[in-house]
């Protein structure tokens, strides 16, 4: 993705689709932190192996980074896996690539390491589309509902949340709440949907939804499956109901990548960020991996967010031990319940 530098922050230029124009407005709007050229080792893989040990730090990466990213990391997962990881860890220094949510939780489990994220501008505009105080204004107006909370999300929203969920336990969770039980489910839409649809449960929808799952064109799927007519079509539940209607599996992305692995089927197109079919091709190199396509001819099913981090990126803020997340202590406590909660229930 190319990207330039106004007023020191960095621009995504590559899309030609209006909503990459709306973020490079709010990409300028984050912190940026400069980081130096010079003096940067040419074997940056071996740099970061070095600076490991020396750190005794761990590295979680998603499967949305750059496959170079994916192929540093000691653990590679969804965000319940990662969560788990960051529960666990005996590391004194957690490298977070992913997004800015989940090196957040990982901090709200971890207030005494140093957690890293080599771009703190690495945002999610499924977060963002839940801001706090709106947030708070709906929760009072249903004082009777139970508030469960999809990962991606910021800390002030756990912190008002009764309990986290993710893509892979949002099904279980909700099954064990007791049926008379009224339920908001933030901030995703799309999500809140199949789990309504899943349990046949009624929940009540914070309108929120990821740019990224929202770009994929159903018409350019159809088109596609008539191509491929041996192909099973795997999606992530962020995806809108017109698009996960042309689903064989749906699931998060660690269940699509086991779902790849073990299907008979050699051909797949693949519904949610394209970084997993790094993973994809590796686990079933004789198969075949189909990026559904995005509306726009652009490279919007890319998450931009999740690529804002690189290995350079990660190898300076392990070097410079920064950028590293903080948060406010009380809105550790609040948020860090609803997350053991999760913990507990999955
Ligand atoms: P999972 O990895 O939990 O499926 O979530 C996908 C995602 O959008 C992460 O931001
Ligand atoms: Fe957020 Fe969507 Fe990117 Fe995931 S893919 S980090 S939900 S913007």
């Amino acid at each position: 993705m190319k990207r330039t530098i106004i007023d020191g922050r960095t621009v995504l230029l590559s899309q030609s689709c209006p909503q990459f124009l709306d973020l490079a407005v709010f990409t300028t709007t984050r912190p940026h932190q400069n980081f130096a050229s010079a003096d940067q080792p040419t074997d940056l893989f071996d740099a970061i192996q070095t600076l490991k040990r020396e750190l005794n730090a761990v590295i979680l990466a998603h499967y949305y980074q750059d496959p170079d990213i994916q192929d540093v990391a000691d653990y590679l997962g969804d965000s319940l896996g990662l969560s788990q990881q960051a529960a666990a860890t005996k590391a004194d220094v957690i490298v977070f690539a992913g997004v800015h949510f989940m090196a957040e939780t990982a901090k709200i489990l971890n207030p005494d390491k140093l957690v890293l994220l080599p771009d703190l501008a690495a945002g999610c505009s499924l977060a963002d589309s839940c801001p706090p105080a709106a947030f708070a204004a709906f929760k009072a107006e249903h004082p009777d509902h139970l508030v469960i909370s999809y990962i991606n999300c910021t800390a002030e929203i756990k912190a008002m949340s009764d309990i986290i969920c993710t893509s892979s336990n949002a099904v279980k969770i909700v099954q064990q709440i007791p049926a008379n039980q009224p339920i908001i489910f933030a901030p995703d839409r799309n999500l809140g949907r199949y789990v309504m649809q899943q349990t046949g449960r009624e929940l009540l929808l914070w309108q929120g939804s990821c740019m990224v799952h929202e770009t994929f064109s159903e018409k350019k799927l159809v088109q596609l499956q008539v191509q491929h007519p041996a192909a099973e079509v795997i999606a992530h539940p962020e995806c809108e109901p017109a698009l996960l209607r042309h689903a064989d599996y749906i699931g998060s992305t660690t269940a699509l990548l086991s779902y790849a692995k073990t299907s008979s089927r050699s051909t797949f197109i693949v519904a949610t960020e394209p970084g997993i079919i790094h993973q994809m091709q590796k686990a079933a190199p004789d198969k075949t991996f189909i990026p559904a396509p995005p509306i726009n001819q652009c490279a919007c099913n890319e998450c931009p967010h999740m690529r804002l981090n690189t290995l350079e990126k990660l190898y300076w803020a392990m070097k410079n031990r920064a950028p590293e997340i903080t948060l406010p202590e009380p809105t550790r406590l609040a948020a860090l319940q609803p997350i053991q909660r999760m913990l507990a229930m999955s």
